[in-house]
This record gives C-alpha cells, structure tokens and sequence, in this order.
C-alpha cells in the first residue's frame, strides 16, 4: 500500500496582510503550524507549500515578473521578487522551528526549471529524501527560471502540481488548500451576497464552475481561484483528491487531517 501524504497549502491571502506590503499574519502562521502539528503526530508525511501575499507579490507588479523578461530591470525584479518571497518563507519556516517541527526549507527555483511555465527538470530526490526522513519540505510560491520567458512566477499550486506528478507513484497524495474563503462559489463571496457555495467539483460541473470562475471579481478571489481550479481539478485525473477550505476557522485544517467532515470544496474526477 502506498503510503499517505498531504500536501497543505496556506494561502499567501490568509498569513499575510494583502492590504500592508511585508506584513505576516504571525498568529494564524502559528495557529497552522499547530494544526499540521497535529497531523504529523498522527504519522502522516506531509508537504507545506504557502503563498507569497503580501511579500512577493509588489515587486512582481512593479516588475511585471509574471511576463518573463520584458526590459532591462528584469533580471533584477527576478532577484527581488525571489528575495522577497524567500523571506515570508522564513517567517513560516521558522514558527515550524519554534514548534519543535523538523521544517526544511524547499527553494522550488533551487528544484525547478520550466519552459512556457510547464515543467521542464525536477529534481524531486530532494524531496523524497526529506520525506524518508520523516522531514517536513516547506515549499512556496517563487520566481523560477523559464527557458523560453527568462523566468515564470510557479505559483504554489504549480509546485504542488510538479510534485505531485512525481511523487504520485509512491504516495497516495491529498491536497488541502487553506483560503480566506470556505471554497468555491458561483461568484465572488465578498461582494455577492447572492453567492452560492459549490460544495463538490467532479467531471458533472466542472465546465459550469470554470465558467462562473472566468468572470471574474477580482485577481486575488476569483482570479486566483480559477487558477487554482483548474490546476486541481488534472490532478483529479490522477487521482489526486483535494479540498478547499477556510484557514480562518481554527481548526479546519486539523479536522481535515483527522478525517473529518469539513465544509470545504472537494474536487475529483
Ligand atoms: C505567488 O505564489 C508567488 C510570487 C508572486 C513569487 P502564490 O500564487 O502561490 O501566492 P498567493 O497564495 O496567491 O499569495
């Protein structure tokens, strides 16, 4: 049988004040880490990966990173926006630490080279080591090289994608998503208060619920939310279960973990 493994992510909206530049959310990071603390004592191998917030995300405006290099600051918005994102990781690393967690950072540019954003080279020994070790590899959203763009922002669900796909064969992996939202809706729950919660996302609804995520809100809510949809939804296809739930609600996390029932968006195939 293959053994369990949980992939977690924290949302880069959730440990981070989007609204101050550079300001993490230490109470909800720690909160977490004691939630995942939880799921670790029960003997489950388990990957953190977290969002940039409010950290990487202004030098990568200011440097349009997202489109690769475009001029001649380019380069250095890359150094930046890397800088910038490995810092909020320090943060989280270090609560881990604190709590007596054997986290271990994971640079997923250090791991990671793409071409057109899809994955290029791995090199996923790092991480199978760290998970015989019973250690916990704290990846993070984070600027990588592009072969074809000069470089590409990898967004957490991309690394949790790239994983995957080459741990799938020895783990059988789960993803729990952390949002400051209990999952999908059919619109953006933090201006319509006509929103209605889609609890499930299979192969019956899927093109429905793209549809409702590409009229979009917002970047961060809607936007942001399609990205992850689709994403999660080919890791369905093979057979990657996933669940979006709210990181607000203290406890959400180790419940899930414990293999409770949780309000949340459940995709599979
Ligand atoms: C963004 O990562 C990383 C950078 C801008 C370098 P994510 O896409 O995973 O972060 P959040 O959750 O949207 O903040």
């Amino acid at each position: 049988m293959r053994n369990r493994l949980y992939l977690v992510k924290f949302g880069g909206s959730l440990i981070t004040d989007k609204t101050k530049p550079y300001t993490p959310r230490i109470d909800i990071i720690r909160r977490l880490v004691d939630e995942v603390k939880e799921g670790i004592s029960m003997g489950f191998r388990i990957i953190v990966g977290h969002g940039g917030g409010s950290f990487p995300h202004v030098s990568a405006s200011k440097y349009r990173t997202h489109l690769g290099f475009v001029d001649k600051d380019s380069r250095y918005g890359m150094a930046k926006v890397h800088y910038d994102a490995a810092k909020l990781n320090g943060i989280v690393v270090s609560e881990f630490l604190e709590a007596g967690l054997n986290a271990f950072s994971i640079q997923p540019s250090a791991i990671f080279i793409v071409r057109d954003g899809e994955v290029e080279d791995i090199f996923i020994g790092i991480i199978e080591h760290l998970l015989d070790y019973r250690m916990i590899p704290v990846v993070y959203g984070d600027v990588v090289i592009d072969l074809e763009k000069g470089c590409h922002i990898m967004s957490t669900e991309e690394v949790f994608k790239g994983l995957s796909l080459h741990l799938l064969e020895d783990y059988d992996i789960n993803i729990i998503m952390c949002e400051i939202v209990d999952g999908i809706y059919t619109k953006d729950p933090f201006k319509f208060s006509d929103a209605e919660f889609i609890p499930i996302i299979d192969q019956g609804n899927i093109d429905e619920v793209r549809g409702y995520l590409s009229v979009s809100h917002g970047i961060d809510v809607t936007g942001g939310m399609r990205h992850k949809v689709d994403i999660l939804f080919e890791l369905a296809k093979h057979g990657i279960n996933s669940i979006i739930i709210n990181g607000l609600i203290e406890d959400n996390l180790r419940r899930v973990l414990l293999g409770e029932d949780v309000r949340g968006t459940r995709i599979k195939y």
